[in-house]
């Protein structure tokens, strides 16, 4: 998954295998309140026939669809829309989809910390924090925070950056149980959802570009037992195989595959089928990218960019189908699997719809798995097709970048569509898609894949080598930054194949999207709008200015009859590597960090709240004892985009969520910047510790950092401060 860039800074590789198989014991804290001995009414909640007052999960229903049957707010009466209340958030990471049980909103920001407030009012009811950045130890690096947590009969689930599921009574917010779902150090964790079902929670982790085994844990809900443990790839034969299917997959891959991981996380997507009890998860790419040196160029390498389905009682295999065979492109298939009852050729068919990274958009028959169709929803390059038939993609001749060449591929490595979710209306029988146009040159042509191995200890030893794309990361060349990257929301028609409207955003990267039962599609834009437009045209029928970037899902629900849709702004960290790898092309919306205020919003008709202007940014601040020095710049670049511009930003420009390092004061002063940076002093505030950085490192650092705010100065018009 992600980009390889930050991610190589890898705590200590774990020893894979043993350690996992390994149950966990689940920590308790109190008895859990009296569940309801079936949790009928919790998994009535989660039917896409529900009523849609609550907003129970990640995707609302377990069909996944980002869609409310509310029709309150319509196409008639949107123009009446307005800010009912608004809460503020601390400077944290905020692009959690919220969830709302009878009345009352909940949501995780920044270090999975949960908040439940009055949904009609907005009152704080109560917080709970993981204090997961100490946990977290070295692994904070890879970034935190979360998209989503779930509730089921009573109870809220949450996953934290050190690999905890946490069970929190929804009454109260203390928790009642907590388990570990990696070991200490695995390098990963989790920013997923937890998916709810039959009284079991599942939940999956995010590797380092999957640097890791991937697998999905499934618990008892009640009492946090674990249940299964499913793996998406093959471990060392000589170990022998936990099941059928990983005597299977293993058949797909060549050479020691083991050794790497594999990859194939289940970072994000899942949904259910409670009529067949099926348990649907999307897997991330193969690690290390490129196959050559993964697989010694041979076999498809399953469970890799697949999407598995399995049984929810056992977690045994049901079917798989494979995406993208082979890939070599960071190609995950963990975009969100939308099952829908479709009319296919005058039959009704239950599918499993999904728009993944390379381009194409699935429709599956959910029972079987068999492939219905797919078609390109954006540019394709490397596969001329689907083959129906075979179910498998043509690939162009030039994909795999061969014998050395450097070849354009389309989409990027950041891929038609990201997490961000897409939303299906089964009223207007349209699947909306964030998506994303782009294209980046891959090659191995500088790697020797013979000798290739992951450079696994690296950030612990402190060693800064080489350039810093992602040649030795993923023996391939990182995509460059693309020249050419735009952004759309398109409403795909999912059995004529074809956009029935597209609607150019402003940038790539943008909110995921709401459809209604108003006929309504909701979505935020990085340039703080978030809009309604109508589900059949796509036209423009309302917007609100949100005065900071905006990129979670709105939500919508019922109380006391009342229809509101909830949004929460700001942006997240370690989650948009597609910020971070165009950074400079979001400089123009002027994205700070520390000034544009994080907030809750709730909307409902005739609201009036008035959202205050945000302050000017923190000027930069005087630095008279600057001094060019292209020589530290330079190096000071290469440990900053190894180590800082996931959280920071490209070329230091604020468009993530850490602070914009251009507008501190910290790196003006030797003392004060390496008490931050090399010992921790803002750990527990999800600033890793970087113990390793020497002081030549430091210095460099500070250059390029004290470098990148002198230019930002010189571009101020004269006697302009207020950059
Ligand atoms: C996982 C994300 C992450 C990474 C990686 C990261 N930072 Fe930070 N950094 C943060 C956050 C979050 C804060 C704000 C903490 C707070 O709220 O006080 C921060 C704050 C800082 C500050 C203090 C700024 C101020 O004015 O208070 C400095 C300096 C800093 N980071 C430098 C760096 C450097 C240099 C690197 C790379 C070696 C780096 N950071 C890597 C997340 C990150």
């Amino acid at each position: 998954m992600g980009h390889g860039r930050v991610l190589n800074m890898i705590v200590a590789r774990c020893a894979l295998g043993v350690l996992m198989l390994v149950a966990l014991t689940p920590l308790r804290f109190a008895e859990a309140a009296s569940p309801t001995p079936t949790g009928q009414r919790a998994a009535a909640q989660y039917l896409d026939a529900s009523s849609g007052s609550d907003w129970p999960g990640y995707g609302r229903t377990f069909g996944q669809q980002h869609y409310s049957p509310l029709s309150q707010i319509n196409e008639t009466n949107v123009s009446r829309l307005g800010l009912v209340w608004s809460m503020d958030l601390g400077p944290e990471n905020s692009v959690t989809e919220p969830i709302a049980v009878g009345g009352v909103l909940y949501f995780a920001t920044g270090l999975s910390v949960v908040q439940a407030v009055d949904a009609s009012s907005g009152k704080l009811l109560w917080r709970y924090d993981p204090k997961s950045a100490e946990r977290a130890g070295l692994n904070l690096r890879l970034g935190w925070g979360v998209r989503g947590i779930a509730w089921w009969n009573g109870k809220i689930y949450v996953g934290t950056a050190d690999g905890r599921l946490i069970a929190i009574d929804a009454g109260n917010g203390k928790p009642v149980w907590s388990v570990a779902t990696f070991e200490k150090n695995f390098p990963a964790r989790i920013n997923g959802a937890p998916h709810v079902y039959g009284g079991k929670v599942i939940i999956g982790y995010a590797g380092t570009t999957g640097k890791t085994r991937g697998y999905v844990t499934t618990y008892d809900a009640e009492t946090g037992r674990q249940l299964w443990r499913f793996y998406t790839t093959p471990g060392n034969p000589a170990d022998g195989f936990e099941n059928k299917a990983m005597a299977m997959a293993a058949k797909t891959w060549s050479g020691q595959w083991w050794k790497f991981g594999g990859g194939a996380d289940v970072w994000n997507a899942m949904a259910y089928d409670p009529e067949t009890d099926t348990v649907y998860i999307g897997t991330g790419s193969g690690y290390p990218w490129n196959r050559r040196a993964r697989s010694a160029d041979a076999g498809d390498n399953l469970f890799v960019a697949s999407i598995v389905a399995l049984d929810g009682k056992s977690g045994a295999y049901r079917w798989h189908y494979q995406v993208t065979p082979g890939d070599t492109w960071d190609y995950d298939a963990t975009m969100d699997m939308e099952l829908a009852d479709l009319v296919i050729d005058g039959k009704p068919r239950k599918v499993l719809m999904q728009a993944p990274k390379n381009g194409f958009f699935y429709v599956l028959d959910r029972i079987t798995g068999q492939l219905i169709s797919a078609e390109p929803y954006a540019k394709v390059t490397w596969a001329h097709r689907v083959d129906l038939k075979s179910g498998r993609p043509v690939e162009t001749r030039e994909a795999r970048y061969p014998n050395g060449t450097t070849v354009e591929i389309w989409p990027c490595a950041i891929g038609a569509h990201s997490w961000m979710p897409m939303a299906y209306s089964p009223k207007a029988l349209l699947a909306y898609i964030p998506a994303i146009e782009c294209g980046g040159p891959w090659s191995d042509k500088n790697v020797d894949l013979k000798t290739w191995r992951p450079p696994a200890d690296r950030a612990v030893k402190g060693a800064v080598d080489g350039d810093l794309d992602a040649v030795d990361e993923n023996a391939a060349t990182s995509p460059a930054p693309p020249a050419d990257v735009s952004g759309s929301l398109i409403a795909w028609d999912p059995t004529a194949h074809k956009a029935m409207w597209k609607l150019p955003r402003p940038t790539h990267v943008n909110g995921g999207v709401l459809a209604t039962g108003g006929d309504m599609i909701f979505q935020g834009t990085i340039d703080g709008s978030f809009a309604a437009y109508s589900a059949r045209a796509g036209k423009l029928l309302w917007s609100f200015d949100a005065r900071t970037p905006l990129l979670a899902t709105p939500i919508s629900f019922t109380v006391a009859g009342k229809q509101y849709v909830t949004l929460l702004t700001g942006l997240g960290m370690g989650m948009a590597a597609e910020a971070g790898m165009l950074g400079k092309r979001l400089e123009r919306y002027a994205i700070d960090p520390r000034s544009q205020a994080r907030r809750v919003l709730t909307f409902g008709l005739d609201g009036k709240i008035m959202l205050p202007p945000s302050p000017a940014p923190a000027p930069v601040p005087e630095d008279s004892d600057f001094t060019a020095d292209a020589t530290r710049w330079n190096t000071g670049r290469m440990v900053y985009d190894r180590h800082c511009l996931d959280c920071h930003g490209d070329s230091v420009i604020g468009s993530i969520h850490a602070p914009d390092l251009r507008r501190s004061a910290i790196p003006l002063s030797g003392d004060a910047f390496a008490r931050i940076v090399r010992d921790g002093a803002l750990l527990a505030h999800g600033m890793p510790n970087f113990p390793e950085l020497n002081e030549a490192e430091l210095l460099d650092l500070r250059q390029y950092i004290r470098t990148q705010a002198e230019k930002l100065r010189q571009s101020a018009p004269r006697g302009n401060k207020q950059l």
